[in-house]
């Protein structure tokens, strides 16, 4: 049975009360929904990529609610209870913050930025502090200060996993859940639907931005991404 559907993503139950199954459909869609397209073959792509690297991320020590691919449009994934928050973690000042900030795309940050949007389409998901975080009851300070510590070292692990097949990690987005048990888990995926991915050499956009900005296709982008992850070296 359905039981979400996303702009990207369905989920649907198992037999397994703790376990759902998620198909990746192929939408595109940018500016919280204003701009759609159907893109043949990004399903399949963004279910390779986000497993192989949640793969990767547990043998990093990074837990999630990944369990396994199971086709080539589908994972099983286990339930959580989605928290209304993206974390947003940034190396490189782009997108949003270059316009909030009036700084200009590329410029380096030092320290990771870490940033809390509100999970709420009507509003527009937007960037929220620790205060209104509390008083809208998402988290407590406890579970922020876990969030934003997860989020910090999925950055370096996922740094190092990038730079390793010659791509810049500029930002990305992070959505976690509440297991049964209460345990927070990372949940939803790790894209180039979710990430900003600068070729290292060339600063060329690998990433949903070529989507969002009409900068070319969108598949082969994603699919050289694919291609450098699963060890095809051809960029260096
Ligand atoms: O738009 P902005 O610069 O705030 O996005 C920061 C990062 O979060 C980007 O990598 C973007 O792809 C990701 N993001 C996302 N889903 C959203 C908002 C941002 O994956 N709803």
């Amino acid at each position: 049975m359905l039981v979400y559907e996303g702009k990207a993503k369905r989920l649907y139950e198992t037999e397994d009360p703790d376990v759902l199954r998620v198909e990746y459909k192929d939408s595109a869609t940018a500016f919280n929904g204003v701009k759609k397209a159907e893109i043949e073959g990004k399903g399949q792509l963004n279910n390779e990529i986000s497993s192989l690297i949640f793969k990767r991320l547990a043998e990093k020590g990074v837990k999630s609610h990944f369990i396994r691919k199971i086709s080539e449009r589908e994972q099983l994934v286990r339930r959580v209870e989605i928290i209304s928050l993206e974390v947003v973690v940034r190396n490189v000042v782009a997108g949003s913050l270059a316009k909030r900030l009036g700084l200009e795309e590329g410029t380096p940050v030092g320290q990771p930025v870490v940033e809390f949007y509100y999970k709420k389409d009507e509003l527009g998901d937007p960037l929220i502090t620790e205060d209104h975080v509390r008083i809208l009851g998402i988290a407590s300070s406890e579970d922020l200060q876990f969030l934003r510590k997860q989020a910090l070292a999925v950055n370096e692990s996922l740094k190092a996993l990038f730079a390793e097949i010659g791509v810049r990690l500029v930002d990305f987005k992070l959505e976690f859940g509440r297991g049964r048990d209460g345990a927070i888990l990372l949940a939803d995926e790790i894209s180039p639907d979710t990430c900003r991915l600068w070729d290292l050499a060339t600063n060329e956009k690998l990433d949903k931005d070529v989507f969002r900005r009409d900068l070319g296709s969108l598949t082969e982008v994603y699919q050289e991404i694919l291609n450098r992850l699963r060890g095809d070296i051809s960029h260096v």
